[in-house]
């Protein structure tokens, strides 16, 4: 039997998941992406795409915001390619509006996508990684979870208690070699940055030391430290990759 590892990535076909899958792939990992069922057609165009450039992802659908939807995918995976043994919990939106015009509908579609989310995989698959003695958790947070973002209290929300999750859940899996760390990456130029208005973006990244945004590799790159089998002692942590825009 091979002894390569399942890796699933939430969000698998966005803007930093796609690289994340690649990055998973030369670790060596047999990578499945996780994508949103209503966009399954783009999701297979996605996996093309990858093949092509010669990665060979899999991919699996599931709202990630219901529990039984991502218990049926994870049972599905299991059958299909093995155990969940690393869990990047990376799907996320945003709905910005500042608080006075933010509608109930938009914190609980960022609340439960963005947080929720991981307590619906990571609890049903943290029982087996602990079992097996074996298991690497990355939630991807963000600086605005650190810093809190003018017109993002939604988004802030969440980022910020997907930490609280990675310290609490860090402390669960030690003693079974499961670590679970969080990577909060800063503006990244990705389609969710896309989204931001020119001159909104300008003046953001006239905040960012290094006078740019990030490339998701440059994310891609903490995210396979957390996952690398031989990083054993390090959990709970909270990687910032920001260009300096936020340290602490
Ligand atoms: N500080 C103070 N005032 C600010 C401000 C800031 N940082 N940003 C905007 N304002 C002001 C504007 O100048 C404007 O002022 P006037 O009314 O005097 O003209 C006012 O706030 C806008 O208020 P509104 O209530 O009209 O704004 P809105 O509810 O339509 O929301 C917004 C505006 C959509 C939040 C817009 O400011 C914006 O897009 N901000 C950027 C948010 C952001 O950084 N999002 C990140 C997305 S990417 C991501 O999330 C990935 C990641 O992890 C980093």
């Amino acid at each position: 039997m091979s002894d390569t590892k399942i890796a699933l990535v939430t969000g698998g076909t966005g803007g930093i998941g796609t690289t994340l899958c690649r990055a998973l792939t030369d670790q060596g990992r047999k990578v499945v992406a996780n994508y949103f069922p209503p966009e399954k057609e783009n999701a297979e165009a996605w996996q093309a795409e990858q093949k092509e450039a010669g990665y060979d992802i899999g991919i699996a659908g599931a709202d990630v915001t219901d529990y039984d939807a991502v218990g049926e995918m994870i049972k599905s995976i299991e059958e299909e390619f093995g155990p969940v043994s690393i869990l990047v919990n990376c799907a996320g939106i945003t709905r910005d509006k500042t608080l006075k015009g933010m509608t109930p509908d938009m914190w609980n579609a960022v609340i439960n996508t963005n947080l929720n989310s991981a307590y619906n995989v990571t609890r049903q698959v943290f029982l087996g990684m602990t079992e097996r003695g074996f298991g690497r958790i990355v939630n991807i947070s963000s600086i605005n979870g650190q810093k809190g973002q003018f017109g993002q209290a939604n988004y802030s929300a969440a980022k910020a208690g997907l930490h609280g999750f990675t310290m609490a859940v860090a402390q669960e899996g030690a003693r079974k070699n499961v670590t679970v760390n969080t990577v909060s990456p800063g503006y990244v130029e990705t389609d969710m940055t896309a989204l931001i208005a020119q001159e909104v973006l300008d003046s953001i990244i006239k905040q960012i030391p290094m006078g740019r945004m990030a490339q998701p590799e440059e994310i891609a790159l903490a995210v396979t430290f957390c996952t690398d089998d031989a990083n054993s002692f390090m959990t709970g942590a909270n990687l910032p990759v920001n260009g300096g825009m936020f340290i602490h």
